[in-house]
């Protein structure tokens, strides 16, 4: 594994988003790209398709059905969710199963800078600087037990606060599912913050899950549960509507949605008249992801 980039993040870090943005220009020509960094740099990994979105772009067009189905629903609605106290059951097979404080995560993880490609399965996409800790770091401070094959993960149930859980548009609470493999790739991230600033609810604050790999729904926001486990855990979006929507969904421009192609994507913020952009295999992850899947029928298995 090439050197990583590690960036626990300061008060410095808090900057305006044009300084920001002037930093990792800056990085970015020395070859600091966070990416870059973690397993070689891939040809596109180091162009411009890396450029960040705007702070506004990435908290103003969101999924999240808990607060409603329309793009800008999460941002107008999501401050009502209590982030504060909060805590992840970490359970199922592991040696040290508990209730872990949000505050206690944040203490015993790194947390880094990522700057990752997002493609929802709705073939829009945007690239977010994350700030985040590896899942596995999580997952190893519990323990995981031999014989776990995969990780569950849930999050809040609160209709009160989560208005959108009063209506039958999923089966509450949302849930995801990865293989313990993928859990366990130095790709897969808990992200606390983008820009450098705390994730703001709309995006699935105080922590959300981030496979830059996979379709965007895998990336399950506000998280209160991961529990290991030996079966394949239900995907909320599967169990809605299994033909459309399966269990792995790594993005892939060579299978489409039963409704719409895949092949290409609009990315967010590039005005009405911006040209499609190709979709990348594994979203540009392929050298790093791929062999996760050796042998596996991608179609079937999509
Ligand atoms: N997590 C929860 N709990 N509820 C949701 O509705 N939407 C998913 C995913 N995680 C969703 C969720 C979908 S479809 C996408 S594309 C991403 O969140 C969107 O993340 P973003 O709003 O930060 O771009």
């Amino acid at each position: 594994m090439a050197h990583r980039w590690k960036n626990t993040l300061t008060d410095r870090d808090v900057t305006e988003e044009s300084v920001y943005l002037n930093r990792r220009q800056i990085m970015a020509g020395l070859g600091g790209l966070g990416l870059a960094g973690i397993a070689g740099t891939t040809a596109r990994a180091a162009s411009e398709d890396l450029e960040p979105n705007s702070w506004e772009d990435i908290t103003s067009y969101n999924n999240f059905y808990e607060f409603g189905t329309g793009k800008d629903d999460p941002a107008r609605n999501a401050h009502a969710l209590t982030t504060s106290p909060w805590t992840v059951k970490i359970d199922g097979m592991v040696d040290k199963p508990g209730d872990y404080a949000f505050e206690d995560i944040m203490k015993a993880m790194t947390v880094e800078e990522r700057i990752y490609r997002f493609r929802c399965v709705e073939a829009w996409s945007m690239v977010v600087p994350w700030n985040g800790f590896e899942l596995a770091d999580l997952l190893n401070m519990a323990g995981v037990q031999s014989g776990a094959k995969y990780v569950a993960f849930e999050t809040l149930y609160r209709p009160e606060e989560m208005f959108g859980q009063k209506y039958p548009v999923l089966d509450w609470p949302y849930v995801e599912g990865l293989r313990l493999d993928e859990a366990m790739h130095p790709l897969t991230i808990m992200a606390t913050g983008i820009y450098g600033r705390e994730i703001p609810n709309q995006n699935g604050a105080p922590l959300r899950l981030v496979v830059p790999w996979k379709y965007g729904f895998k990336s399950i926001k506000s998280v209160v549960r991961i529990s290991l486990t030996d079966k394949e855990p239900p995907v909320s979006w599967n169990v809605a509507i299994p033909r459309e929507y399966g269990f792995y969904s790594n993005v892939n421009p060579t299978v489409d949605h039963p409704r719409w192609s895949q092949a290409t994507e609009r990315k967010i913020g590039g005005g009405l008249f911006a040209r499609r952009q190709p979709t990348l295999m594994f979203n540009g992850y392929e050298q790093e992801v791929a062999s996760l899947y050796d042998g596996m029928d991608l179609k079937k298995f999509f």
